[in-house]
């Protein structure tokens, strides 16, 4: 069977470079057309570049790079330097890369590539704020229905948020983006911390990563290592969740994870609740279901998996 064509929003981001890692490491079942960028964890400068690395550091300086949106719909833009550090990707020592962004805007680039694309080819998965995508549906209101799958990492429900009480960063951030996306009509798959708390990144693991002797695993253990020191307030052990390389793992190995679909809609109007995904889990509204969530991973399989992946990288 052919790869599945993906194209990848993100700001990376440790967990993102997972992310992406772990799709450049699978060219059996995944192609990546194309990674765009966004202004979330640090500016979008930093995320244009970061992306770059990663790509670099895979091995992999064809798949084009496009910045976009430096700023989400309507809010100002909030930053997460106190996970990530001050480059985004703390950690590994990572070159300047050699490679040059693409010079299109990442919105047209998405508008582009979706409607050139055959219906129901292209699946969009977005690690950060979902500002990009969301401004394309806005251009160009005809790429929806060409889409196959939006998968995100983002939301929750059960286990609150993350970036306030009710509402986990990348939905916290551009509230309005993922707000327009879940109303859009386009298949939506949520992986929201819910999901992301159950599959713990452990140092066992990353010694694991390190002793597969290639450069692209024991420089993600390095960012992860800088990554993990964030969250001992939550965290009872050192394991940490890797939340935006749980969106590749669920292109590849769907049967992993506990999911249901329900009506989810995204909070845009509350100041206390901004940014909250509220998932109808029990389906009491009887309003359409328009969300496959993600609640669960099966974690061992999981983090074999991207063992292989990403170990078998450069
Ligand atoms: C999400 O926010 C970012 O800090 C991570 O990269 C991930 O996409 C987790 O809430
Ligand atoms: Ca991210």
């Amino acid at each position: 069977m052919a790869p599945r064509k993906i194209l990848i929003d993100t700001d990376p981001g440790q967990d993102d470079a997972f992310a992406i890692l772990f799709a450049l490491g699978s060219p059996a079942e995944l192609e990546v057309v194309g990674i765009t960028t966004v202004g979330g964890n640090v500016p979008l400068a930093l995320t244009a570049t970061n992306a770059l690395k990663v790509v670099e550091l895979a091995g992999r300086p064809d798949v084009p790079v496009y910045a976009g949106c430096p700023a989400p719909m309507v809010r100002k833009l909030i930053t997460a330097e106190y996970v990530h550090g001050e480059t985004g990707l703390d950690g590994a020592d990572l070159p300047e890369p050699v490679t040059p962004l693409q010079s299109e805007h990442a919105v047209n680039f998405l508008v582009r590539t979706i409607m050139d694309a055959p219906e129901g080819e292209l699946t969009v998965c977005t690690l950060g704020p979902m500002t990009n995508l969301a401004m394309a549906m806005t251009m160009e209101p005809r790429i929806v229905a060409r889409l196959r799958e939006v998968v995100l990492m983002g939301g929750g429900f059960f286990q609150g948020g993350n970036a306030t009480p009710t509402a986990e960063f990348n939905m916290f951030v551009d509230p309005h983006a993922a707000h327009k996306v879940f109303e859009s009509g386009v298949p939506v798959t949520m992986a929201g911390i819910d999901c992301t708390y159950t599959a713990l990144m452990t140092p066992q693991w990353l010694d694991a990563l390190r002793a597969t002797g290639r450069r692209a695993a024991i420089e993600a253990a390095n960012l992860a290592d800088f990554y993990r020191q964030y969250g001992d307030h939550k965290f009872p052990t050192p394991a940490r969740p890797i939340h935006d390389a749980c969106v590749t793992g669920y292109l590849l190995a769907p049967t992993l994870y506990e999911q249901r679909q329900c009506n989810v809609t995204v909070d845009i109007v509350s100041p206390e609740t901004i940014g909250m995904t509220v998932v109808d889990w029990w389906h009491v509204k009887g309003k359409p279901r328009n969300c496959n969530v993600l609640r669960s991973i099966d974690p061992d399989p999981f983090f074999e998996l991207m063992l292989e992946r990403i170990g078998s990288l450069p």
